[in-house]
């Protein structure tokens, strides 16, 4: 069962809470390590540790337009199957060779790739509350992958797919539910079935068929889903894959002889890791381990510690029905519906708070989440029971009450980014936000040209892996003027930095924050703009454009 929205699971007991929290952030440090070595080598952008997820549909998509290829020339039938693969790579060596290793390995890409991600994906914590249903579609796809790689190299029919084939109906014949042992095809060279064969060749091109469906499912709650990698990513690994295909071309081992047990094969570990075991541990158990451990990953999203924040709720009275939360809630978890009250707008967001987060991304979005509206309680369309914007407004305003000199500086950040509190000063405040993007732009508007504060400074996760997906994104957009709710012109932009650190940069944190200090005591005073009301209701044109 999923933990109450709070903070504190009470399923478990808070001392076991913590080291599982310390082991998780030792290893989120390890990833944003790598990310930081990685964006150095190849930029944020192009890192692939940042695009695991489309280099995955990428290799997906290499694997097919190589296999359609091999499949024109490849000879389903048992005595020839390994002839037709000798024929591409020696004779057609130039494109049925290069296409035959590029098959092979972009499949070994992929399991990298799947693995890397799997692990992020659990590390990063954005499989638990509402992201379970990515998470819990991911799981077949491991048995999938698999399945396509064994069935693949069972095809080649040299010593490795003799070995497999020995191994694998062995194993499922351990199951005990198949009326005949599917091994005994394997005796020898006379009792060997083509049928068989047919059937594997059948199961390599099935699978990934019904893999891309699952692929499909798995992403089918991400608004706006990535399923291609940046252009530069994708041109680069293809040419890594094209340089090694040339260099180290894919071989068939020896031709498969049932009749004589194969001394030496070499190995694939990316497919073939479990396969040695088979050697020491009974089949049984190796099927227990298997579907315990598949289990095990299929129910992570409930186990402890579980952690859900409380989901937005809309106000009718103040919901205009525009749209805007709808466009940028990055887990579809609003939609627009008919009007149910009798105001004159058509339509209404509703949450599914069965897909809600609690990111707040939606409160950003909204034309009535502004702090310059003069209404008693500032209630937003959209809002977040456990932050709302009122006491947003409120914390904030109480935050920068005492702060002094000429580089006063609110900062905003999200609670999953570098470490905030280090931050605070005497000329600094320090708010925290479930996610960046849930500051409406009109509040940095409200703190500059209100002269609350001298320069408003936003922080969050590491550029590119932001937590709630796209909260980084959306800030930068909303700020450029590209995207719904913009901020106004009018707000000087020198007055505003952006720092996305992550978890591991705390000293590059505070250094940007200093120079935009510097920065801010080197320009001239700020005019502030006369004190008139811009209160906007949900009726009203909420334009906010200079
Ligand atoms: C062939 C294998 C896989 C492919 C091609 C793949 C691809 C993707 C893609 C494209 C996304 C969306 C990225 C975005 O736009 O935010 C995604 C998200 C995700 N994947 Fe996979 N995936 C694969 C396997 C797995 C596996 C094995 C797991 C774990 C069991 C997994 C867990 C997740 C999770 C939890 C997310 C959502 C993260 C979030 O909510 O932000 N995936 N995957
Ligand atoms: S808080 Fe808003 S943006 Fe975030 S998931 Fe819920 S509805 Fe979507
Ligand atoms: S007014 Fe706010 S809550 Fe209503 S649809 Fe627009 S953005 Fe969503």
């Amino acid at each position: 069962m999923a933990c109450p929205a709070s903070s504190v699971c009470p399923w478990i007991r808070p001392g076991v809470r913590v080291q599982v929290i310390g082991i998780r952030s030792v290893a989120k440090a390890a990833f944003e390590g790598a990310d930081n070595v990685f964006n150095r080598a190849f930029t944020p952008a192009w890192n692939p540790l940042c695009h695991l997820g489309t280099l995955g549909w990428f290799f997906y998509w290499i694997v097919i337009v190589s296999g359609i290829y091999l499949y024109i020339f490849f000879d389903t039938g048992i005595n020839q199957a390994y002839e037709s693969l000798e024929y591409l790579t020696n004779v057609q060596w130039y494109a049925g060779g290069v296409m035959r290793s590029l098959h092979r390995y972009a499949s070994d890409a992929l399991i990298i790739v799947m693995m890397l991600h799997l692990l992020r994906e659990f590390v990063m914590d954005r499989y638990r509350g509402s992201r379970w249903f990515t998470w819990f579609t991911g799981v077949p796809l491991l048995w999938l992958v698999f399945a396509c790689g064994i069935s693949g190299y069972w095809m080649v029919w040299d010593v490795l797919a003799q070995y497999i084939a020995i191994a694998s109906t062995e194993w499922l014949d351990s199951l005990g539910i198949f009326g005949q042992s599917i091994a005994r095809n394997f005796l020898n060279n006379d009792t060997l079935s083509g049928r068989f064969f047919t059937l594997m060749v059948f199961i390599h091109i099935a699978v990934p068929l019904f893999m891309l469906l699952v692929m499909w499912i798995h992403i089918q709650r991400q608004r706006n889903a990535r399923v291609n990698p940046p252009v530069g990513l994708a041109v680069g690994t293809l040419g890594m894959l094209l340089a090694l295909s040339l260099a180290r071309p894919a071989l068939s081992q020896a031709p498969a002889n049932l009749d004589k047990v194969p001394s030496v094969i070499d190995f694939d570990w990316f497919y073939l890791v479990a396969y040695p075991l088979l050697d020491t541990i009974p089949g049984q158990t190796l099927w227990a381990i298997a579907g315990g451990g598949s289990l095990l990953l299929l129910l992570l999203p409930w186990l402890p510690p579980g952690q859900r924040r409380a989901t937005a709720s809309v106000d009718l009275d103040n919901c205009n029905g525009c749209g805007r939360c709808v466009e940028d809630c990055p887990f579809s978890a609003v939609s627009l519906q008919p009007r149910t009250d009798d105001a004159a707008f058509s339509h209404e967001a509703v949450v599914s708070d069965n897909l809600c987060t609690g990111c707040g991304i939606c409160v950003g979005a909204c034309p009535t989440a502004t702090p310059f509206r003069r209404t008693s309680e500032l209630i937003p369309g959209i809002d977040l029971p456990d932050l709302g914007i009122q006491e947003l407004r409120e914390k904030t305003l109480s935050a920068i009450a005492n702060l002094s000199g000429n580089a006063r500086v609110v900062v905003f950040g999200c609670s999953h980014g570098a470490g905030l509190e280090q931050l605070q000063g005497a000329d600094v405040a320090v708010l925290k936000l479930p996610c960046v993007a849930m500051l409406p732009p009109s509040f940095i508007d409200f703190m500059i040209t209100r002269g609350h504060v001298n320069g408003v400074f936003l922080t969050g996760c590491a550029d590119g892996d932001c937590h709630y997906r796209l909260g980084i994104e959306w800030t930068g957009q909303r700020l450029a003027g590209e995207r719904d709710p913009y901020l106004r012109k009018r707000v000087p932009r020198e007055r505003i930095a952006e720092s996305w650190a992550g978890i591991t940069r705390n000293k590059r944190l505070q250094q940007e924050l200093r120079t935009f200090q510097d920065r801010l005591r080197a320009l001239p005073p700020f005019k502030r703009t006369p004190h008139r009301s811009t209160g906007v209701r949900a009726g009203e044109a909420a334009e906010h454009h200079a």
